[in-house]
């Protein structure tokens, strides 16, 4: 007899209904690798696609994004021109995801699960600025950070969609023991949800980064020495949001702070009141993002 782990490993991999990944972000991503893209050509792609076009515009005017002074827009490309490519990238893509997995899951809140998500992903920021170690992560690598914030819960809404009895089984008995999810899920499971997500988007064939990065986030230690440092990014992330219940969060508990991860990103004690501060201010900025405002 195949244990609950086997079980649902076989799932995963049968499967013919995975989202796929969004065509709007295959072309946003492709228009910005190229060396010189311009706003107009962003402008254009996103055009095709209402909702986006309305997700940019809403954040671009919001006072977070425009401060008090000045003016409202109603383009695209001055809205590009305002938030910058980077900006509208993590836009494009916390959209797209959104959408893509809106239909997946039976039980579990969409607005609770983003926003905590949302919110992981943008508090990725803050370590970059508070690390003495600067220059540790690469643009691309910061990047990949944010995505893997974003996705990191995904295995949870996986287990909701083919597993719903059992996930609330875990959910009720990890609240009744009052232990953290993602032990529930193992002791229950024999897997927990950042191992499910993570073989989700291997099908994306997301960057290995990402896909370790979201199949460690509760224990960043046992990530590969290349992408750990992502990993631990996401780790901390998290572990801070869940503790200071900055966002939503259905994991509860965290438990596995991992000490080692403190140290590597160069993070010191001293400095997580004003860590703090900034992640509150984050998290109303990924409000805005995320739609949850
Ligand atoms: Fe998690
Ligand atoms: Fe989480």
């Amino acid at each position: 007899m195949l244990t609950a782990r086997e079980n649902l490993e076989k799932k995963l991999q049968s499967v013919a209904y995975l989202p796929t990944m969004p065509q709007v972000l295959l072309q946003v991503e492709r228009a910005l690798k190229q060396e010189k893209t311009a706003a107009g050509r962003i402008a254009s792609i996103v055009r095709e696609d209402p909702a986006l076009t309305t997700s940019i515009l809403r954040v671009a005017n919001s006072v977070i994004y425009r401060g008090k002074l000045s003016s409202r827009i109603s383009s695209i490309p001055q809205a590009v021109a305002r938030l910058g490519f980077t900006e509208v990238r993590r836009i494009c893509m916390t959209s797209a995801l959104i959408r893509a997995f809106e239909d997946y899951g039976h039980g579990i809140n969409h607005a609770e699960f983003w926003k905590h998500s949302v919110t992981v992903a943008t508090a990725t920021r803050i370590f970059q600025k508070y690390t003495d170690k600067p220059g540790l992560l690469q643009t691309d690598e910061m990047e990949d950070a944010f995505v893997a914030g974003l996705l990191h819960d995904v295995g949870i809404l996986a287990m909701d969609q083919f597993f719903p009895d059992l996930l609330a089984e875990v959910r009720s008995y990890a609240e009744s023991e009052i232990i953290p999810l993602a032990r529930a899920e193992n002791e229950i499971l024999g897997i927990h949800h950042g191992e499910v997500g993570g073989m989700l988007l291997a099908n994306w064939n997301l960057p290995d980064r990402v896909v370790e990065a979201v199949t460690w986030h509760h224990d960043p230690d046992r990530a590969g020495k290349t992408n750990r440092l992502v990993t631990q990014m996401v780790h901390l992330a998290d572990f801070i949001c869940v503790n200071q219940s900055i966002g939503q969060t259905l994991e509860g508990l965290y438990d596995g702070f991992s000490e080692g991860a403190w140290y590597d990103l160069g993070l010191s004690v001293d400095e997580v009141p004003q860590m703090l501060d900034d992640l509150k201010e984050e998290a109303e900025r990924s409000e805005v993002v995320g739609g949850t405002a």
